[in-house]
């Protein structure tokens, strides 16, 4: 079976490759040149995979990495994993996704399977996404069928990869659900059927926002055990001790990457055209965007004021181990930093270059050093008697 996965990223790439061992003849399709040349000379893009895996891909003739859009039109199952990001003004953005839609329907064959994989606010398949499909394709809705299944991919997870992370599905029909559920089972161990698109679409928005909620809960009492001179991780250590009933969330300078501190405003933003507004979620996300200025506040705590005195940043990663910089808190940081007039500079060897700047190396000569993100290859030895500021946790 040819199929076509449209958008090569954290998301699309894994799941090319993954189809591609499943004997899937798969073209991974991306509108980004450089990404797709890297990709068809064997190098990989991200880290979960290695260069031997995407080489592999092609030297079995299994994964085709292309920007032609026309490989969609032999396709019999066409994915989309193209970026659902916010806008300027903080509200769902559905440039790309409507674009890649918008190519897929030009191209489309009758009997094709559409199935999208990309975050989106419930209702959007159905209300926004078929119509765009009927539209460009010229078929009509019998003539193909659409179906929705969130990615729950956590890039560096290494227990829980695409085989074995249960994955939601549902279908505009039946039969597009269950052609959604043969195509997957293929590769991925555990499928669970959802009785409506909009279940599924509600349900990946539910997971993120779960989290968003409880990493900036423990984020406020992090700042209160902090007031009161206790240490949360012995508190969070204490808690986890009860065997039911509770999760342990650990404290950081914000979530935070594509999704967490995303899909939650995709929730809010149809809540509250729903007249149901999800209140908890809208104090979350202050409370997430205001962490970078409380260490803002915690550096001046301790330097005074921070007129050139010279502080490192260190990890902008938005989490460890990754050198994905997408919705990084760490970028506040160092903005309300150098508001202050701190001379700032950043270690993290992951990332290498940003927004203009190259990472410089660990040592001793700053007044402070702020942990922001501890990647596990960091020798902090290196900073010698610096004064640190640990934005994960204890004081
Ligand atoms: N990154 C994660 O950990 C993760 C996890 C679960 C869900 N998701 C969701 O999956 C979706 C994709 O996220 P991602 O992290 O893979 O994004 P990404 O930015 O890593 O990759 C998206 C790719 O799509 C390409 N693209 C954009 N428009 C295109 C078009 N019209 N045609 C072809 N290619 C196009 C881009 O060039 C890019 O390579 C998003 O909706 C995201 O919320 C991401």
């Amino acid at each position: 079976m040819q199929i076509t996965v449209v958008g090569q990223g954290y998301v699309g790439l894994p799941l090319a490759i993954a189809a591609s061992i499943a004997k899937y003849t798969a073209f991974g399709l991306d509108n980004n040149q450089e990404k797709i040349s890297a990709l068809s000379s064997g190098k990989s893009t991200i880290e979960d995979l290695s260069d031997e895996s995407i080489r592999q891909g092609i030297e079995s003739k299994c994964y085709l990495p292309t920007t032609d859009s026309l490989v969609i039109r032999d396709s019999d199952v066409v994915l989309i994993c193209v970026p659902t990001p916010l806008s300027e003004d903080h509200k769902p953005d559905l440039t790309a996704l409507i674009g890649a839609i918008t190519t897929v329907g030009k191209n489309l064959k009758a009997g094709s399977l559409v199935i999208v994989e990309s975050t989106i606010e419930p209702g959007t398949c159905r209300n926004k996404l078929l119509p765009i499909l009927i539209k460009e394709s010229g078929l009509t809705e019998s003539d193909f069928e659409l179906a929705y299944s969130p990615e729950r991919i956590d890039p560096t997870n290494k227990t829980w990869q695409i085989n074995n992370t249960p994955k939601l599905v549902a279908g505009l029909t039946e039969v597009a659900a269950n052609r959604a559920k043969e195509f997957y089972a293929k590769f991925i161990d555990s499928i669970t059927l959802c009785s409506s698109l909009e279940i599924a679409e509600t349900a990946k928005l539910l997971e993120n926002s779960f989290r968003l909620i409880n990493i900036s809960f423990i984020n406020e009492l992090a700042i209160y055990c902090q007031k009161i001179g206790i240490d949360i991780a012995e508190v969070i250590a204490a808690a986890a001790t009860k065997p039911y009933g509770f999760m342990p969330f650990y404290p950081s300078i914000g979530v935070g990457g594509h999704c967490i501190p995303v899909d939650p405003i995709y929730l809010a933003n149809a809540a509250k055209a729903a007249g149901a507004p999800t209140r908890f979620i809208d104090l979350a996300d202050e409370v997430n965007l205001s962490m970078p200025g409380y260490f803002v506040g915690r550096a001046e705590e301790k330097l005074g004021d921070l007129k050139a005195k010279k502080v490192l940043v260190v990890g902008v990663s938005y989490k460890p181990n990754v050198a994905d910089v997408r919705e990084s808190p760490v970028e506040a940081l160092i903005t309300g930093l150098k508001q202050k007039g701190a001379q700032v500079s950043w270690h993290d060897d992951l990332v290498k270059e940003w927004n203009g700047e190259k990472s410089v190396a660990l040592s001793s000569d700053f007044d402070l050093a702020i942990i922001a993100t501890p990647h596990d290859y960091l020798d902090l030895t290196k900073l010698g008697n610096v004064l640190i500021l640990n934005t994960r946790g204890s004081i």
